[in-house]
C-alpha cells in the first residue's frame, strides 16, 4: 500500500521563493512513491480579509504554480478545498472537540492575531481545525510542511488521537514531514525574519513570477554584514540565508559552496547567487504561462482534481458522523 500523502497552500500574497523551498518543491518528488493530494486552500484564505475577484486570480495563480513547478495533476490530487464541502463539515465537528485552551496556544494564531489590524475573525481562531480537517480527511500519512506549520499537524495528531479514545479506531495520526535542506527562507531585507507572503517591502521576497531583473534587483540590495568571510554560520542570518537558497537552488554541497566563493567578496556571491535564481525560475515561469495561457483547461484539471477527492472524503466524513450519531 502507498502511503499517503497531503499538503495544502493559501492562494494569497505572491508566492516565493521560501514556499517554493520550503513546501512546493518538496511535494514534487513525493509524487513517484505515495499516493498525494495537493490542495489550493482558499477557505484558510478567507480567516482574513480578502478582495474577492483577487482571491478568484490566485486560486487559479497559485494552481498553475503548482503545476509549473511539477506538481502533475493526474498523477496527483490536486484540488481548490472549498470545492470539497466534506472539509467545512469535519472541521466544524472537530472544532467541537478541539479544547480552547489548545487552539489559543499556537504560535501562528499569536503572531497573525496581533499583526492583523482588522477584527481578528473567530476562523482565524479556529484555523487549525480546518486544517486538521483537510489532513485527517484522506487517512493522511504524511504531510510535508515548513516548520512552522509543524505546530499544526502535531494539534492534528493531538485532537486525532482523542477522539479515537473516545469512538474508537477513526482516524490515522499524520506524520509531519519536513525538507532538510531551505526549510527556513529568511526576508532578503531582514535576515532574521521568515520570508513572508504577508510582508510587502519590494526587497523582501523573490516571488516565483519577478521577473530576472527583479530577482537581480533584490538579491544585489540583500542585507549582509561588516565582515568578509564567505561561509555557512547561523549567527550570521544575512550569509547564511544567501548560502541556503545558493545550496538548494544549485544542488551543490556545502564544502562545494565554500570553496568556491572562498576569497571572494559579497557581490560576486550576490551575482552567481541571482543567476543561480534566474535560471531555475526561468523554466518554472514559461511552463506557468503555457499552462495559465488556456484557463478553462486549468479550471477543468481542478474540477477532475474534486471530484477525485469527494469520494475519499466522504466516505471518512460519513464515518465520522455515524459515529458522532448524527443524522
Ligand atoms: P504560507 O506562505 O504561510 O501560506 O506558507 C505556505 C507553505 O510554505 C507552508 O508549508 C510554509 O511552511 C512554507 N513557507 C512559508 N514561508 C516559508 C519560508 N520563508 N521558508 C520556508 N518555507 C516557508
Ligand atoms: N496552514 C498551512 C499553511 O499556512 C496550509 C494548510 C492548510 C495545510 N491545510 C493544510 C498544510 C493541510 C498541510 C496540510 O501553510
Amino acid at each position: 500500500m502507498k502511503k499517503r500523502v497531503f499538503s495544502g497552500i493559501q492562494p494569497t500574497g505572491n508566492i516565493h521563493i521560501g514556499n517554493y523551498l520550503g513546501a512546493i518543491r518538496q511535494w514534487v518528488p513525493l509524487q513517484a512513491a505515495h499516493e498525494s493530494l495537493f490542495c489550493v486552500v482558499d477557505l484558510h484564505a478567507i480567516t482574513v480579509p480578502q478582495d474577492a475577484a483577487t482571491l478568484k486570480a490566485k486560486i487559479r495563480e497559485l494552481a498553475g504554480l503548482l503545476i509549473a513547478a511539477g506538481i502533475e495533476p493526474k498523477a496527483s490530487i490536486l484540488f481548490v478545498q472549498s470545492h470539497v464541502s466534506a472539509h467545512s463539515e469535519l472541521a466544524w465537528i472537530l472544532n467541537c472537540f478541539i479544547p480552547f485552551g489548545w487552539l489559543g496556544r499556537m504560535t501562528q494564531f499569536k503572531e497573525k492575531s496581533q499583526k492583523e489590524r482588522m477584527v481578528v475573525s473567530a476562523g482565524l481562531f479556529t484555523y487549525p481545525a480546518l486544517m486538521a480537517a483537510d489532513i485527517l480527511l484522506y487517512e493522511t500519512d504524511l504531510v510535508p510542511v515548513g516548520e512552522d506549520q509543524v505546530q499544526h499537524v502535531e494539534l492534528t495528531r493531538d485532537v486525532a488521537q482523542r477522539f479515537n479514545s473516545v469512538y474508537g479506531e477513526t482516524f490515522k495520526l499524520p506524520e509531519a514531514f519536513i525538507a532538510e535542506a531551505g526549510e527556513r527562507i529568511m526576508g532578503l531585507d531582514d535576515p532574521t525574519k521568515k520570508m513572508s507572503k504577508s510582508e510587502t517591502q519590494p526587497g523582501h521576497a523573490i516571488n516565483l513570477l519577478d521577473s530576472p531583473d527583479d530577482v537581480r534587483g533584490k538579491i544585489m540590495r540583500a542585507t549582509t554584514d561588516s565582515l568578509r568571510e564567505i561561509r555557512f554560520d547561523e549567527k550570521r542570518p544575512g550569509i547564511n540565508n544567501l548560502l541556503v537558497i545558493y545550496e538548494v537552488f544549485s544542488g551543490l554541497g556545502r564544502p562545494e559552496i565554500e570553496a568556491k566563493f572562498e576569497g571572494k567578496g559579497y557581490a560576486y556571491l550576490k551575482k552567481e547567487l541571482a543567476e543561480v535564481v534566474v535560471e531555475s525560475l526561468r523554466p518554472l515561469q514559461d511552463r506557468y504561462h503555457k499552462i495559465t495561457a488556456d484557463p478553462a483547461y486549468l479550471d477543468s484539471l481542478l474540477r477532475d482534481g474534486a471530484a477525485r477527492a469527494r469520494p475519499l472524503a466522504e466516505r471518512m466524513l460519513n464515518k465520522v458522523k455515524e459515529k458522532i450519531g448524527l443524522g
